[in-house]
């Protein structure tokens, strides 16, 4: 088997894990299994803020400001390129762009 083909079922196989992996940590899981120091139902009420699909999103609400006060940004930051996002409905430039939009004062930069 030539090299190429073996880096590329290699990249499939990493792909597949990856996506396993984000399907288990975000759909379902125990009551408080989240992701990047935020529990689920955290996450969930950021998504109206990050949803692809409509022209203008609401603005994060208080809740979701206050769990991404506490969460672990350089972690989030990890899924900005995530071709997994799209696919949950997210528009990771808008999830991105979550923490400035909370506070404006955030160092936060991807
Ligand atoms: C994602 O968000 C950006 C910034 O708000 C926007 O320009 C872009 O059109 C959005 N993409 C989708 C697929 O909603
Ligand atoms: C941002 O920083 C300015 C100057 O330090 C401060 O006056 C303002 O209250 C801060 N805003 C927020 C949302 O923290």
């Amino acid at each position: 088997m030539e090299s190429s083909q073996i880096t590329i079922r290699i990249l499939i196989v990493s792909l597949v894990v990856l996506i396993a992996a984000a399907i288990s940590g975000m759909a379902k899981g125990s009551d408080d299994a989240g992701l990047c120091g935020m529990t689920k139902d955290e996450l969930f009420e950021c998504k109206p803020a990050v949803v692809t699909g409509v022209a203008t999103p609401p603005p994060p609400t208080a809740a979701c400001c206050a769990a991404l006060a506490h969460a672990d940004l350089t972690c989030f930051c990890t899924f900005k390129n995530n071709k997994y996002l799209p696919l949950l409905g997210i528009n990771s430039t808008r999830a991105m762009q979550l923490p400035s939009k909370c506070d404006p004062n955030s160092s936060a930069h991807c």
